[in-house]
Order: structure tokens, then sequence, then C-alpha cells
């Protein structure tokens, strides 16, 4: 790797996504791989049985038409289940799959007897998928979070114990090129002992505003952006620092959106206040969208365009967490969900020196096509490291899909999460919840039978 001290003479590091790809990769053995019936040789034995429950954005597109046109060598899908008869129909097509639809979950996973149960639907019905999913004989993929309280987290625990079946949870922020670099920066002992973390990460007024729109902005529907959102930054977290978490101390308010707006109606296309109102969402602008959801809002009143100063909005759109972790590394958390633009600044402290990244999503510096990550050594030099812009997530959700779907792939960076990581990252986040009502540091402990080590433990789940 390059070293310079001098901005005017960094090095473009196309770093990690190589690393990941590649070099790692052929320099450790090759397990059995994960969740398929192929050969070892990379040939075609037999596909892998697939069915999905919840066919909406996610379920439609990175577990569907993705997969159909990527993946077909390897699975095939034996059905599609989404509570709602017109969105499954629509999604059938988006999808191009030429399998049979459900309304009945029950009757889909009896008659279809899938492999792999993929899990897209809402987040607080995800446990009784998974759960059932198991029972029923497959093994499950699952969005994340994996699920939204103390209770459903025991379930989901209890349930892969007791069937012998397994879960995978997506965590694609894991395989994001640049937070990989930062992963093999840490694990290289290059700022010597990681002591604490700052971590901060804002959501835009506009992808960030969405989750108001939606079943996101009700607690019962998604936990609360603790669970949707920070899961993924709980995970990093619980990742990168390689310990579970311990204690969690939290904050939080609703200051922006919901009844703290000066106007509101149910949804955009009903309201008078489109000519003044920021937020003004043309849901007919979007064909994919409109044909998801408003041609389908018939069924089960789901407005994709929902109004972000509703009432019933029940979830924080500014908190804040210090999380301690087994190995003693000490966090400062924050969300704040209506920002100018979407992102995060990380600074990773030890005994060695600094990471530092300051990472925009939305609008990326100077149009920058990359992401960057600076080392600094006490009393030495700084590194840059410039990593590479990929299509979705950084490139990470193409990655993690060739990890489950295609033989022979490893998992060097340990990116594979199991239901422990599941787990951990919503404890985080059901902590936090706790931690708000009551006033009280909660001790991660105290909600589950999962008891955090110093160490993380890692599971290569297949
Ligand atoms: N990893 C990521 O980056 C990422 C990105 C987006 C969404 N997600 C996750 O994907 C999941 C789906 O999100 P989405 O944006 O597609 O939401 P969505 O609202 O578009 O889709 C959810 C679908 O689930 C269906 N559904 C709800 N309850 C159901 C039930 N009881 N039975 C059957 N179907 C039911 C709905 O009708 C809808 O079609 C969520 O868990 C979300 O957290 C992850």
């Amino acid at each position: 790797m390059e070293t310079t001290n001098s901005m005017s003479r960094r090095h473009f590091l196309a770093a990690t996504g190589a690393i990941a790809g590649s070099a790692l990769l052929s320099s450790l053995p090759v397990d059995a791989h994960a969740l398929t019936n192929q050969s070892g040789n990379g040939v075609n034995k037999k596909k892998m049985r697939v069915a999905m429950i919840g066919t909406g954005h996610r379920g439609t597109g990175m577990w569907g038409k993705d997969l159909v046109r990527d993946y077909s060598g390897y699975l095939e899908f034996v059905g599609l289940c989404d509570i709602n008869p017109g969105r499954v129909e629509t999604a059938k097509g988006m999808i191009g799959a030429t399998c049979p639809t459900y309304t009945d979950f029950e009757k889909m996973m009896r008659e279809t007897k899938p492999d792999v149960l993929i899990v897209t639907t809402v987040d607080a019905t995800h446990d009784d998928f998974i759960v059932r999913g198991m029972e029923l004989g497959a093994d499950i993929i699952t969005e994340k979070p994996m699920t939204t309280d103390e209770k459903k987290v025991q379930r989901i625990l209890d349930a892969e114990k007791r069937t012998g079946k397994k879960c995978r949870v997506t965590f694609n922020y894991r395989y994001s090129p640049h937070r990989a670099k930062m992963w093999e920066l840490l694990q290289a002992g290059e700022i010597g002992e990681l002591t604490s973390i700052d971590f901060h990460w804002y959501l835009d007024t506009s992808h960030g505003a969405d989750y108001f729109r939606r079943w996101h902005r009700l607690v019962e529907k998604s936990g609360s952006l603790w669970l949707h959102k920070a899961s993924h930054h709980f995970d990093l977290l619980n990742w990168w620092i390689d310990s579970d978490p311990e204690s969690v101390y939290a904050l939080g308010q609703l200051n922006f959106y919901g009844k703290n707006g000066p106007y509101r109606a149910e949804n955009c296309r009903n309201c008078p206040h489109t000519g003044e109102c920021n937020f003004y969402y043309d849901l007919a602008k979007n064909q994919r969208l409109w044909n998801l959801y408003a041609e389908n809002e018939k069924y089960d009143g789901y407005f994709r365009d929902g109004c972000v100063f509703k009432n019933d909005i029940n979830i924080f759109d500014k908190m804040a967490a210090t999380i301690k972790y087994v190995n003693g590394v000490e966090v400062a958390y924050s969300l704040t969900a209506y920002s100018p633009y979407e992102g995060y600044r990380i600074s990773f402290n030890g005994t060695k020196g600094k990471i530092d990244a300051w990472i925009q999503e939305s609008k990326p510096v100077n149009d920058a096509n990359y992401d960057e990550i600076v080392l600094f050594k006490n009393f030495g030099k700084r590194q840059y490291f410039q990593i590479p812009f990929g299509e979705g997530h950084g490139g990470g959700d193409k990655l993690l899909k060739d990890q489950i779907f295609l033989p022979n792939v490893n998992d060097p960076l340990k990116q594979c999460a199991s239901t422990r990581d599941g787990a951990f990252a919503c404890l985080i986040g059901i902590a936090a919840r706790n931690s708000i009502a009551s006033g009280n540091v909660v001790k991660i402990a105290d909600l589950t039978t999962l008891k955090p080590g110093a160490v993380k433990q890692y599971e290569r789940v297949v």
C-alpha cells in the first residue's frame, strides 16, 4: 500500500474490492458451498429451490429480478407469497418468475417444499416466517433487521436450535468494499488496540424521509429506526470491533417529522399542500413503484406516498447511544434522520493511531467516484485509501449474493452473518429503546439467553 502525508500525493487504491474478490479468497481453503445443492467444481447438480415471502421493493429487486437475471444457473423460484394478492402478481411479472403465487404462506410452504425461504416482509413479521419456515423444513435467508423485540429474538434462536435448520441474515453493509477495508485495517492492527469509536449516521430529507412515509414510521411494524436502520450500523460495529455488546444507554426524540410538521394529509396524492411542501413525493414519476404499490393499494390501503407529517408517526428521528463492548471498546453513536446528505462520519481510535472516514452516500464530495479512508499513525505518517464506488450499497449487494449463491466462494473477511449476529445487532437497538423508556443503562445479557463474549463468535452459515 502506498503511503503519503501529503494531500497532493494521494494514490488511488482499488484496494478492498479486489481483495474481497480475489487475493484473499484464493489464499484460503474452500468451504462447502453455503445453502446450496451445488457440486464443488461449479457444475450445477441440482438447483436451489427458493421461495419468497414479501414481494415488495426489496423482494422484487435485490432478491427477485436480480436473482433470476444473475443466478438462474444455480437457483429457481418455486413460490412467491405476499399478503397483497395484487402485489404478488405484479411482482411475479417484475421478477420474471414462472412459479405459482400465493397469499397463504402455509399453503406455499406445504405445496412447494423449498430448500430456502427468503424473508422480505415488514420487519415485525420476520420472526413468524423465519420460525415457521424452519419448522416446515427450509433454511432461511432473511433481510435485516432479523426481528424487532427481545422475545422474537429468543423465538428465532430457539427455533433454529430445535429444527436444526439455518438462518442467514443479509447484512449487505458488511460487503461494501470501503467498510471491508476498515475491517482489514483494524484486523491488521494498524492503529494498535482499538479503544473507542465515534460513529454518526445521517439520513437525508429524500431517502431518509421515505421511512416516515411508510410502515417504518410505526414502532410496532419496524421496531423504530433503532432496529430498521441502526441494526445495520450496530452489526458493522460488532463486526469491526470483533466483540459482543455489553450495555447501552440511549436518548431519542421525534422533533422534525410527524406531529412537528406545519400541515398534513393521508398521502401526497390527496394533499392540498403539495405546492408548499418540501416533502411532496410524486409517485406517478416512478412507474415501477406505481405498479407495485398504487395499483395494489385497493387491497391493503398501503400508501407508498404517505405524509411524513402524519400524527401517528411514533418513531424517533434523532437518537444517540453510548455502547460498551465486553472487550472494553466504547462507542458514541448517533442517528439523525433529516440531514441535507446521506452518509456517515466515523473515527476508530486506537493506542497507536486512528482511522477516519466521512462518507457521503447521496452527494459525494466533489462528485468523487470513490470513498476515502484516512489512517493516521501516532508520531507517524498518514495514509489515504480511496476505494472505488460500486453499484448497490457500494458494490456490497453483488458480493453478498455471489457468496450466497455461487459455488466455492469463501468468506475471508468473516462477512457471513448468523442468527447470533442478527440477534446482537437487534439487541443493541432494543436495549436503546428500553433505555430511553426507563432512563437506565440496559445490559444486553438481561434481554435473552444469549450471553455476550469478549471475542465475537463466527459461524459460516451453510
Ligand atoms: N438490506 C437493505 O439494504 C434493505 C433495503 C431495503 C429493505 N430491506 C428490508 O427488506 C424488507 C422489505 O422491505 P421493502 O422496502 O421491500 O418493504 P415493502 O413494504 O416494499 O415490502 C414488504 C412486503 O411485505 C408484504 N407483507 C407485509 N406483511 C406481510 C405478511 N404478514 N404476510 C405476507 N406479506 C406481508 C407487504 O405486502 C409488502 O409487499 C424489510 O425487512 C427491510 O428492512 C433491506
